[in-house]
């Protein structure tokens, strides 16, 4: 499934309609919505960031060192790669190799204790904690395997939420709200808290909540972990038509079948990278895909 060879720096972008029974086609092919502009829009957004085969991400002999209970926990031991504007890439390994300790790093949660991270062209330690919340505001939309939504409030207000640290009016933040909803096709659920919501839906809120600022970056940390087959088919296939849209996808997961649904597979082991991949035979995801595990 796999070779050595460096990922394709550039795929052509297409346009954000899909078909009509698609979770991310119901509202999809409205062209006004944050997500439609990033097809071919040069001057959206997500163009600032998406200039394919551009450095998005550069990651420099990355390490985090936990000290517990006056014990060091070595979760990432100098983690170099990078990763170009538009690209795919799942990162593998098994529990406590340090994959989500990286991901938090990179998304701005957490302080690397060495190394360094450029997002964008920015060199992350360099940022004092606004211009940070800043930076991740506006460049990373971060999905995680337990959905993180405010546990009271509605699916809208979920979504919303970014929006208002990003300082839009209350008028912006409902309507984008609602057509970034509405392309994850849940048109009919905005007023649903998370307790009213299928696992499924409620990962599509976050997802929602993800691109509602039109990041040119998704992380997504184990997405499917907790979802049954179809409800998992369901993200892939939304995660696929992001990247197919222009975003920059960096995807956790333990299967080799969901990893396979991106360009290139990043190993991790004991906090070090032992492989980097391109994945010859993508699997495809479709409105009707079942994740195998
Ligand atoms: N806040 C913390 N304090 C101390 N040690 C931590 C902390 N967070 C993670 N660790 C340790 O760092 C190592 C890497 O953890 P991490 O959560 O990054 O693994 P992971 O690859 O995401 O695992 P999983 O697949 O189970 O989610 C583990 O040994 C873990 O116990
Ligand atoms: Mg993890």
């Amino acid at each position: 499934m796999v070779n050595n060879s460096n990922p394709p720096s550039n795929s052509p972008l297409t346009k954000g309609g899909t078909s009509s029974s698609s979770p991310l086609a119901k509202g999809g092919d409205n062209m006004n919505s944050p997500l439609a502009k990033g097809g071919d829009n040069m001057n959206s957004p997500l163009a600032k960031g998406g200039d394919r085969g551009v450095n998005i991400l550069e990651v420099d002999e990355l390490v985090k060192t936990y000290k517990l209970d006056g014990v060091n926990v070595e979760a990432v031991r100098g983690i170099s790669f990078t990763v170009k504007s538009g690209e795919f890439i799942s990162i593998m390994g098994p529990s406590g190799s340090g994959k989500s300790t990286l991901m938090h790093m990179i998304g701005c949660l957490d302080v690397p204790t060495s190394g360094r991270i450029i997002i964008d062209g920015e060199e992350t330690k360099d940022l004092n904690e606004n211009q940070l919340a800043k930076l991740r505001n506006q460049k990373i939309g971060f999905v995680f395997q337990t959905f993180n939504l405010l546990p009271r409030a509605t699916a809208i207000r979920n979504v919303e939420l970014p929006m208002i640290y990003a300082g839009l009016s209350i008028s912006e933040r409902t309507k984008r709200a609602r057509e970034v909803l509405e392309r994850v096709g849940l048109k009919d659920r905005l007023n649903h808290r998370p307790n009213q919501l299928s696992g499924g839906q409620q990962q599509r809120v976050a997802i929602a909540r993800a691109l509602v600022n039109d990041p040119a970056i998704i992380l997504a940390d184990e997405p499917t972990g907790n979802l049954d087959s179809k409800s998992g088919g369901e993200v892939m296939f939304i995660l696929q038509e992001l990247h197919k849209e222009g975003k920059t996808v960096i995807l956790v997961t333990h299967e080799q079948y969901v990893a396979e649904h991106a360009e290139r597979i990043v190993r991790v082991l004991d906090g070090k990278i032992v492989s980097d991949e391109k994945v010859t035979d993508r699997r495809k995801s479709d409105n009707n895909s079942e994740i195998v595990k």
